[in-house]
């Protein structure tokens, strides 16, 4: 997480840079800070909070440096305060850095550093990457190392100290037209302008300047000087690279007169079903066209029901589907599994990859591992995908790694991990708590599930024909529900915003819908909440219950719609109050409220479930005054462990 920027060019810099903070700030915003270079002066300005409150700072210290980099901070080594916010200095202010990342031998590093007289102003593990270049920048200046290399070297030579995963751009006051940036194992871009470059945790950042881009791999660093970039290994060799075109728009939507984007990004998700569905659903293919393959239009894929464009080597003769995934994508990966278990009967597993990357299981032959991750950033599930990529190659070929992403960032980190994505193409979710990409995410499944149930012949052609006839009517029924449910549930949600315990409760494939409900209410309105198989209750969760405690049930006909049922009388006899994510009909009056979700095939229901829980969510915590798209502690992209 933090979001770090560099500029380098012709133009006065903290204007950029604080533009590139605002495309940066759903990566943290516990504080944020500017460091610039001018005259031989560093001039830092910090502040803590939202971005408004460094942009009101800055208007005492405008400066028309040319040069500059900026930080907005996630807290993950000190508190959220001014001392603690990036940028940092050495202690004789000769050199000024902004980190991504966690340095973590930093204690030692600082043991060593206070030893030599060194002291140390915040709490933070990166304060000792200045002083480290520092003191490498004086020993190579007393040692005559040629002035134009001399930051690069210091830089180089702090970072084999490192150890731990970060990105870094450094100003050095008696190097005063360079940036110096390096990489191990977090995100940094470099971006190419006319007569003026940039660096910067993502695209975003920059892309109002320049679509230009050379992204740096591990172990990588660059120096960016007004007359263009070097770009060399840790190493110190020379490397050569050319920067590729950013496609696409990664600019910050609007909110279209929403008020959060939350709001707008619920609402966007019949159009997220449309076009995912527009552009994977097989018009040519019919249920009945297998046995005829003459009468179908000649065309590539006529005989898939939908189009992935993933090749037969990465799906065919499957043993095991493994999936790695955090939080929400967690989530839609245990529908993932449900689907590929019930429509393609493939043996599959659910992994949080922040567990697998320390226990993975024990390899199975032919085996497709899936990460799933919206921002295709998160450290755990790139690092638990590098493991298994590492510990099945050179074992033979039924052992091969068979790595796929499920993203909505193409261009993230993730597609220099996997060598195959699908890409939810949601559009950009600005909102920290995800929904569209939720969606999205289940939809690649729903996608995956019917393609191999086809490759398998474990369905008949009529049941997927059906299935797709359902998935078209997705879309519609989610705007109905946006529609007729909306302000429902706002009122509804007056009544809870006093609350403090919540249960979600699920069965079968609505069991992670009752996960994603409680999170989502956990993470925006900071209420208390847990998702429960609805069976499980009486094993202990139900101990909990009494009046104070609402329950929510989802209960959608299908194959345990009546044993949900009968957990929810069980709760209701306990006082809780009941509100019921359920059809309209006599079964709903058992509720003391109830969300009404249209009848669909149970195996679709999760399309519809969950959306009322996160227009429930979404509407306690905008009524409790708080700050939906940016929650307090979280961030939208988690690159560290
Ligand atoms: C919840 C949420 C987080 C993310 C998790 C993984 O609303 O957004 O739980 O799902 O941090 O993030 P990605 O999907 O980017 O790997």
């Amino acid at each position: 997480m933090c979001g770090i920027v560099g500029y380098i060019g012709t133009q006065p810099a903290s204007h950029i840079l604080l533009e590139g903070l605002r495309q940066l700030e759903y990566r943290g915003y516990d504080s944020a800070g500017i460091a610039t270079l001018w005259d031989h002066q560093l001039q830092i300005v910090r502040a803590e909070g939202k971005l408004h409150n460094l942009q009101a700072a800055l208007q005492n210290h405008d400066s028309p440096a040319h040069l500059g980099i900026g930080h907005t901070r996630w807290a993950t080594h000190g508190k959220p305060e001014v001392r603690n916010a990036h940028p940092h200095k050495d202690m004789s202010g000769l050199v000024a850095v902004v980190q991504n990342g966690i340095v973590e031998n930093y204690r030692e590093l600082r043991e060593a550093l206070q030893a030599e007289g060194i002291e140390f102003v915040s709490d933070t593990d990166t304060e000792v990457i200045p002083n480290l270049v520092a003191r490498h920048f004086r020993q190579l200046a007393a040692a005559g190392s040629a002035p134009d290399s001399r930051l690069l070297e210091a830089v180089r030579l702090a970072v084999q100290e490192l150890e731990g995963a970060y990105a870094i751009a450094v100003l050095c006051v008696d190097a005063p037209d360079e940036i110096v940036v390096a990489r191990q194992q977090a995100p940094l871009v470099i971006g190419f302008g006319q007569g003026e470059f940039f660096c910067a945790s993502d695209t975003p950042a920059i892309i109002n300047h320049t679509r230009a881009v050379v992204t740096l791999e591990n172990g990588e660093m660059a120096r960016l000087t007004p007359l263009g970039v070097e770009i060399f290994n840790f190493q110190g060799d020379r490397l050569r690279k050319q920067p590729r075109l950013l496609s696409g728009t990664s600019l910050l939507a609007e909110k279209q007169g929403f008020r959060h984007y939350m709001l707008k990004e619920i609402y966007d998700q019949p159009g997220v079903v449309r076009s995912w569905l527009s552009t994977h659903l097989n018009d040519n293919w019919r249920a009945d066209a297998a046995d005829e393959p003459a009468q179908v239009a000649p065309y590539p894929h006529a005989q898939t029901p939908v189009i992935l464009n993933l090749p037969d080597e990465l799906l065919n003769d499957l043993e095991q589907v493994q999936i790695l995934a955090c939080g929400t994508s967690w989530h839609a990966s245990l529908v993932g599994r449900y689907l590929l278990e019930t429509l393609a009967g493939v043996p599959t597993q659910v992994y949080y990859a922040s567990e697998f990357r320390y226990a993975p299981s024990p390899l199975v032959r032919n085996t497709l591992t899936i990460g799933v991750t919206q921002s295709g950033e998160t450290a755990d599930t790139l690092a638990a995908l590098e493991k298994e990529g590492e510990r099945r190659s050179g074992l033979g070929p039924e052992f091969a790694p068979r790595l796929l992403g499920i993203t909505n960032r193409s261009e993230s980190t993730l597609a220099h991990v996997v060598p195959h994505i699908l890409d939810i193409q949601a559009g950009i979710e600005v909102g920290v708590a995800a929904t569209k990409t939720f969606l999205g995410q289940v939809l690649a499944f729903y996608g995956l599930a019917i393609d191999l149930a086809y490759r398998r012949s474990s369905q008949s052609h009529e049941k997927l024909e059906a299935l797709i006839a359902g998935l078209k009517r997705i879309p519609d029924q989610i705007e109905q529900l946006l529609r007729e449910q909306d302000g429902a549930i706002e009122s509804l949600a007056h009544q809870f915003t006093e609350t403090q315990d919540f249960i979600f409760m699920g069965r079968g494939i609505n069991f992670p819908i009752a996960l994603e409900g409680a999170l989502k209410l956990k993470e925006i309105s900071y209420i208390h909440a847990e998702g429960y198989p609805a069976g499980e209750m009486k094993h202990g969760p139900i101990a909990l219950l009494d009046s104070k405690v609402p329950v929510v049930a989802i209960a959608v006909p299908g194959s345990v719609y009546d044993k949900v049922l009968s957990n929810a009388q069980e709760a209701k006899a306990r006082d809780a109050r009941m509100i019921g994510v359920i059809p309209d009909g006599p079964d709903a009056n058992m509720f003391d409220h109830y969300l009404w979700v249209p009848i669909v095939d149970e195996l679709l229901s999760p399309l519809l479930t969950v959306v009322p829980l996160q227009l429930l969510s979404y509407h306690i915590a905008a009524l409790r005054g708080l700050d939906v798209d940016q929650p307090r502690n979280l961030a939208k992209s988690v690159t560290v462990e």
